[in-house]
């Protein structure tokens, strides 16, 4: 730790054009994972992540001009822009960074230029939010370079928003609270409606958490997401027309779904998982206090399966981990993760079998097709921090 903080700094006074020594500021945000209810944050349900042990890294210290220099570690390239002239770029890992501070200076912050290096360790692709843990790195920095008095939910809606609009995904909420608000050895329950939190002790005994990567990049990601989300709002806006309650899927019960909308539809389907997903949630949330991991599992496969065939964002690679860990026991629970259309799976194992299933299942998928998955062990870890 104390190697790469010392690296981001130099790093930073290497960068920086920039004349006066400024105080610089380092600040570690991390990706997540998250156990069960997907798809479920945007329709105002339930979640379950955890802040993992992988992160996003910046390290930023003030101008005296207005002056925005940015230079990316892991992709080895730099961009200046003027604050006064803050517009989306053709370099992705830069959008997320300005998104913020476009964020920022609505909301009517004052800031200076800035030079700021990022760097991490967070799989980019495998669905463990490394975009919203580089938001989450941005504005907590910010917060702390010019004193904004910004609350972590105040940071997590901020870079939410920069997400719409600088990447273009019109996500929910999930990640930047998962990466503000994690807690080592606990996952989160999180309201997505009212914002609260429950934080659950993660104490899976003699099983463990396993990530399998398809190494398959999401790229239908973002325009399939706007997809199910607007599908989403359909069913919810048909069901509002007789239930003027309603003001979106999480206020839907399977009852008035069947009523309002046609069964054979897309939309029914999409609807019907959600409204599932998030009964499912809640009652995994039973299990893992009651300390039943088997039947937490279990609902981590039907999780699958809805992700898979009634919302149709899992992929070939997805389906094929999943059901390699169906077949073998040591595996309690398996499950596509995130958006989807890639990305990684993530297993409920027992300790003892993981490296023989990693070498199993990554011969498997080699076999079918070509290449190898990345397996990826995880510990739940604290939130965003200053270093
Ligand atoms: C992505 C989004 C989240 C959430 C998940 C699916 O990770 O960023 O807001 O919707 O997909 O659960």
């Amino acid at each position: 730790m104390n190697q790469l903080l010392t690296e981001l700094k130099n790093r930073l006074n290497k960068e920086s054009t920039s004349e006066r020594q400024e105080e610089i500021i380092v600040v570690q945000s991390p990706g997540r994972i998250n156990l069960i209810g997907e798809h479920t944050d945007y329709n105002d349900g339930y979640v379950l992540p955890a802040a993992i042990d992988k992160a996003a890294y910046v390290s930023v210290k003030k101008r005296t001009d207005s002056k925005v220099h940015l230079y990316s570690v892991l992709f080895d390239d730099s961009i200046e822009i003027d604050l006064e002239q803050l517009l989306p770029t053709t370099k992705s890992w830069a959008n997320y960074i300005l998104g913020v501070i476009d964020q920022l200076l609505k909301k009517g912050c004052f800031l200076t230029g800035f030079d700021l290096v990022i760097d991490g360790d967070i799989p980019v692709g495998a669905g463990l939010s490394s975009s919203a843990a580089v938001e989450c790195a941005t504005v907590f920095a910010m917060n702390e370079l010019f004193d904004l008095k910004l609350t972590r939910t105040e940071m997590a809606l901020i870079a939410q928003q920069a997400e719409h609009t600088y990447a273009g995904v019109n996500c929910g909420i999930m990640d930047m609270y998962a990466s503000l608000f994690g807690m080592k050895d606990h996952v989160i329950r999180l309201d997505c409606r009212s914002l609260e939190t429950e934080y659950y002790p993660f104490e899976p005994g003699n099983y463990t958490l396993l990530l399998m990567d398809t190494q398959v990049k999401h790229s239908l990601a973002s325009s399939e997401y706007n997809v199910r989300r607007s599908q989403c709002e359909e069913g919810s806006t048909l069901v509002k027309q007789k239930h003027s309650m309603v003001s979106n899927l999480r206020d839907v019960t399977m009852q008035m779904l069947d009523e309002c909308v046609d069964a054979d539809s897309i939309v029914y389907q999409r609807c019907r998982f959600v409204i599932e997903e998030n009964i499912r949630l809640l009652e995994g949330c039973a299990d893992l206090k009651n300390g039943n991991l088997i039947a937490f599992g279990k609902k981590m496969f039907r999780t699958h399966e809805g992700l898979s065939k009634e919302y149709e964002v899992s992929c070939k690679e997805l389906d094929f981990l999943v059901s390699f860990a169906a077949a073998n026991e040591p595996v309690i629970g398996s499950r596509m993760m995130g958006g989807g259309f890639g990305g990684c799976t993530i297993n409920l194992i027992k300790k003892e079998a993981v490296s023989s299933f990693i070498e199993k299942a990554s011969a498997a998928y080699y076999t079918e097709f070509g290449k190898m998955p990345l397996p990826i062990t995880v510990s739940i870890s604290d939130g965003t921090k200053l270093l």
